[in-house]
């Protein structure tokens, strides 16, 4: 069983993750797992804590000579704000340490800050938002790096691009060359493939910024390349669509997941909805007239591209506050301001991206299990066989 458990707080002193379960023998590349974090990191909106942190994983388990070696894998993410927090957040309490406390005691709407602040009994919100915060997504995202190694070796990809962003929306389907291309890239993008439409989003954010608002989103993740018969219709909680729709869920700030086209199918009648099947003699392979569900079927990916949109509500945290109460006085006060950004969606893509990937991955090593690389392969290609000779 594939699985990984982050810890650590925004203003601590790093971010750790564990991933356990992988087999021996994938290559991983730390310049790899770099690029993702520096993706995670960019977008057109984020703030200035992004300018202050620039995330480098440290691999300190389970990966030596530049491959897995089927142990627990430990990731640190030190946090470069951690030397300005030094006072707020010791570990251990000291003489004086109350004076430095920075307490969160306006809580914002919108945040953990209030429920936390309630159910754990603390007197602020501090210990609240330095966990629910999404600082906690750069461990995941380096978690979900060594996902795609392992996927990579079979030939699945996983890459996100920007749908909406407020009201301003894509209109025509994304290739999977050009959301390739994106990845490239190496300039702040709003992640859009179409260059109008993002031009269009980046107003939006603009003026969110202009008026000390926020604005929320859309982005889709494709994953290309995934065989036929990952998850299954079998149990409730074998299926993958519900699978990936509680990883993209668990994401800070994502309210709403979508498989394939579900909204426009509700909208739709039936006829215009599924995919019909056809089948190619010359390839001797089935083929779909239409991917709207999404690459799955039943619960089980069907071979087409799987795509998974997280809905991203605007971030809570606004320059212009909204209302809330002193939890102090218990009279009515503006929510507390600390550094925030004004639009996450493309580095929440890149996020989603890493929650697929460790999904598809468990999905894979369910059907294919294996301890080294060689095993997993050797299943694989038994399968794939399986599949030819259908
Ligand atoms: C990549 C990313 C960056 C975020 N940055 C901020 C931020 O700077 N300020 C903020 O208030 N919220 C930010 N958020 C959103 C909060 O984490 C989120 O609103 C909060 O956890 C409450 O939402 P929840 O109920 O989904 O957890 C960010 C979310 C993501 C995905």
């Amino acid at each position: 069983m594939l699985r990984f458990e982050t810890a650590g707080e925004s203003h601590g002193e790093c971010l750790v993750a564990t991933l356990t379960g992988l087999p021996a023998g994938i290559p991983v590349s730390l310049e790899n797992v770099n690029r993702e974090l520096w993706r995670r990191q960019q977008g057109y909106g984020r703030g200035g804590r992004m300018k202050i942190e620039s995330d480098r994983a440290e691999l300190v388990a389970g990966v030596r000579h530049s491959h897995t070696i089927g142990s627990p894998i430990a990731i640190i993410i030190r946090n470069k704000d951690w030397e300005n927090w030094t006072g707020a957040l010791p570990v251990e309490d000291a003489d004086g340490a109350e004076d430095k406390r920075k307490p969160v005691t306006r809580p914002r709407p919108g945040h953990a800050d209030l429920a936390g602040a309630i159910k754990y009994n603390f007197p602020d919100a501090r210990y609240i938002l330095e966990r629910a915060s999404a600082r906690e997504t750069a461990a995941r995202v380096a978690v979900g790096a060594l996902a795609k190694a392992m996927l990579g070796e079979f030939g699945i990809r996983v890459l996100s691009h920007v749908i909406a962003v407020g009201p301003v929306s894509l209109r025509r389907p994304a290739q999977w060359d050009e959301i390739a291309a994106l990845s490239t890239r190496s300039d702040v993008l709003l992640g859009c493939v179409d260059a109008e439409t993002e031009g269009r989003m980046k107003e939006v954010v603009d003026e969110a910024f202009r008026t000390g608002d926020t604005v929320g989103g859309v982005f889709e993740v494709v994953a290309h390349g995934v065989p036929a018969g990952l998850g299954s219709h079998v149990t409730w909680d074998s299926r993958l669509d519900g699978r990936l729709a509680q990883a993209i869920v668990s994401m800070q700030a994502v309210k709403g997941v979508e498989i394939g086209f579900a909204a426009e199918g509700a909208a739709s009648f039936g006829s215009k909805v599924q995919d019909t099947i056809h089948y190619s003699r010359e390839m001797r392979s089935f083929t779909r007239g239409a991917n709207r569900a999404g690459g799955l079927e039943g619960g089980m990916t069907n071979g087409q591209d799987v795509l998974v949109r997280g809905l991203l509500k605007p971030i809570s945290t606004l320059r212009r506050p909204l209302e809330s109460v002193n939890l102090e006085t218990r009279e009515p006060a503006l929510a507390a301001y600390e550094r925030s950004d004004v639009c996450v969606v493309p580095a929440a893509g890149v996020i989603g991206e890493a929650m697929v990937a460790v999904v598809l991955a468990q999905a894979f090593l369910e059907k294919f299990g294996g301890d080294s690389l060689v095993e997993t392969r050797r299943n694989f290609q038994g399968y794939l066989q399986q599949v030819r000779d259908f």
